[in-house]
């Protein structure tokens, strides 16, 4: 939510840091802005290529900052975008986060005489800077004395005109990481921008401010007290996200879910043995042993994906799971031991209420585990122990991919948890196979993909449709509607689908589809009788079936077939149609389906 990137060093300022916010643009894309001391200030509405196209020829130098947008506070036009000033033009900021008590700030600043621009809560940060710069006559001192009067997160590197070769930049919350080159110097809210020019990072903590020129960089606390931190070296390469052929990146990653799969389980099964070898959670299994109570917290898709995990880890793990929503986690008072394990799931590793929850978790003395895709993240740095989930960069906003591969990875923790306690080897061993047969049975799916896309045509007329699931396939009914209301705009509700006749069903009628997932497992007979229940109130019904069944076809209007598999592993194999359906809905309306209005890929704000 928000990127910012901002270099000082030898190299044209203008070329490095469009590059890096292009690398960033996944975090929002509202409208974006960049300033060189020696060039000035360009921003505008909207993505890095409409900043690109407003840049001139001679707009250059050797430092600056840059900023992608994903608005809090103010609309997002070309006044409140980034960066932001004071009143003299000489001090300039770019912030990640909100400053909660900017109201306050604000009216002290007015009274002082400072008069703002704009709607947004990082224009007083500026002015507060250079507020204490009219005091102090010092960019270092007037900084920290500004951030000890702020509350709220940010990530935030500011520049001040008359030491154009000087970077300060400040974490709370909102991640920031420190690149160190050869007589360069890079920050950035996450390293991919800064790993084409170099691997050696630091990645700063909450309450540090680092002082940089392009020769050296010294980390001070609030208090400005020295911190002492060597630079770690990134073992990882820089993935250039590319399209390959497709027209988006949401369809190219739903097309990747059988290389994802294999990614995801790679090294992990020994399937003979039936068990799961997890070298992440290595470090912490004796502990796990112990283990009375896993509680997961996560938000969006990932909380989909751990409502899935729960039924997994309860009937094959036998341990008492609770789901929890990382927003509502930490607000309310979680009773926790040191025999609970706490596990965070997460694409990106940033999102500010799952990482809250993990550390509210870890305050309570609960063990920290995370399931992460994103290598590096806060929430892979910050756990005691944990997995990745190595499905590739996803830059989709639509997370399709990695929706796949946590639910597979909750599958290698249902094994490695049961196998420590009562499962059989057997059961281990059927539970490996069917994992290692998922990928030909995606590819089957994948293939069928016209079909869903006819569907999808069909009904894209429709504004309202109710998706239903039961036991595995409950939480899908919910990742369904997700995927189409948030590419398409249209009213979706997920609901289980026993729970439709106290309340939901009253909605029903011949405008009002329904799409069912109705695999055969052992709920069949009962999504049965409640396709029927539709039916009999006109409502149009589209389900996802098994290949062969010969029952539910008859009852619905459309189906979409799937192979069979394992009940526990079905939402695998039955989410895939639901993405696609909504991808095709959403492009048969003309919408910017990698880019859904009013999202970003990473929400690092509450
Ligand atoms: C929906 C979607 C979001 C994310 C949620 C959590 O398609 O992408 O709901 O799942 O914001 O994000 P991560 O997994 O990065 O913590």
């Amino acid at each position: 939510m928000c990127g910012i990137f901002a270099y000082t060093g030898k190299k044209s300022a203008e070329e490095v840091l469009l590059d890096g916010l292009e690398s960033l643009e996944y975090r929002g894309y509202d409208s974006a802005g960049i300033y060189i001391p020696e060039a000035g200030v360009i921003k505008t509405p909207g993505a890095v290529s409409e900043l690109r196209e407003k840049i001139p020829a001679n707009f250059k130098g050797h430092s600056g900052i840059a900023h992608l947008r994903w608005a809090t506070h103010g609309e997002p036009n070309e006044k409140n975008a980034h960066p932001h000033s004071g009143c003299t033009d000489d001090i300039w900021i770019v912030h990640n986060g909100i400053i909660e008590n900017f109201k306050e700030l604000k009216e002290k600043l007015e009274k002082a005489g400072h008069t703002f621009k704009t709607d947004t809560d990082t224009e007083v940060l500026a002015h507060l800077i250079e507020y204490h710069l009219q005091k102090e006559r010092d960019f270092e001192k007037s900084v920290l004395a500004a951030l000890n009067e702020v509350r709220g997160t940010y990530g935030i590197a500011v520049q001040y005109k008359e030491k154009p070769e000087m970077l300060i930049a400040a974490r709370m919350g909102s991640p920031l990481v420190l690149g160190i080159g050869e007589d360069e110097r890079f920050i950035a809210s996450d390293a991919s921008p800064i790993l084409p020019h170099t691997k050696k990072v630091v990645f700063l903590e909450d309450g540090e401010v680092a002082i940089i020129t392009p020769m050296e960089h010294k980390i001070l606390k609030l208090d400005a007290t020295q911190v002492k931190r060597a630079p770690e070296e990134i073992e990882w390469n820089a993935e250039k996200a590319q399209k390959n052929g497709y027209e988006h990146f949401m369809l190219k990653e739903i097309m990747e879910a059988q290389e994802v799969i294999k990614n995801t389980l790679r090294g992990r099964l020994i399937a003979d043995k039936g068990m799961a070898k997890l070298g992440g959670l290595e470090s912490v299994a004796k502990k796990l042993e112990d283990i009375e109570r896993i509680i997961i917290v996560a938000c969006g898709t990932a909380y989909y994906a751990a409502l899935v995990g729960e039924y997994m880890l309860e009937e094959y793990a036998g341990i008492p799971v609770e789901v929890e929503l990382g927003s509502e986690f930490r607000y309310r008072s979680p009773v926790l031991n040191q025999r609970t394990a706490l596990i965070g799931i997460s694409q990106s590793g940033e999102t500010l209420d799952t990482l809250e929850a993990i550390r509210e978790g870890k305050r309570r003395g609960a063990l920290t585990l995370g399931i992460v895709n994103t290598v590096g993240s806060t929430i892979a740095r910050e756990t005691d122990a944990g997995v990745y989930n190595h499905a590739g960069p996803e830059i989709g906003v639509a997370s399709t991919k990695a929706f796949i591969s946590q639910l597979t990875a909750l599958a290698l923790f249902t094994i490695f948890f049961g196998r420590q306690r009562h499962m059989s080897k057997e059961t281990g061993r059927e539970i490996a196979d069917a994992l290692l047969e998922l990928p030909e049975k995606i590819r089957s799916i994948l293939e069928r993909n016209e079909r869903i896309k006819e569907l999808a045509e069909k009904y894209a007329n429709y504004r309202d449709f109710l998706f239903i699931g039961r036991k595995y396939n409950y939480p899908i009914s919910f990742e369904g509607a997700l995927k189409l209301k948030e590419v398409s705009y249209v009213h979706a509700e997920g609901c289980g689908a026993g729970e439709m006749k106290h309340g939901p069903i009253a909605m029903i009628d011949e405008n009002f589809p329904t799409i069912a997932i109705a695999t055969q497992d052992s709920v069949y007979e009962k999504m049965k009788s409640n396709i029927e229940e539709i039916k009999a109130r006109k409502g149009p019904i589209i389900a996802v079936v098994n290949d062969g069944d010969t029952e539910i076809p008859k009852l619905v209007d459309d189906v979409m077939f799937v192979p069979k598999t394992l009940e526990m592993l079905s939402p695998i194999l039955n989410v895939i149609p639901l993405q696609l359906f909504a991808y095709y809905f959403a492009r048969k309306k003309g919408l910017n389906v990698d880019r859904p209005r009013n999202l970003a890929k990473s929400v690092t704000v509450e």
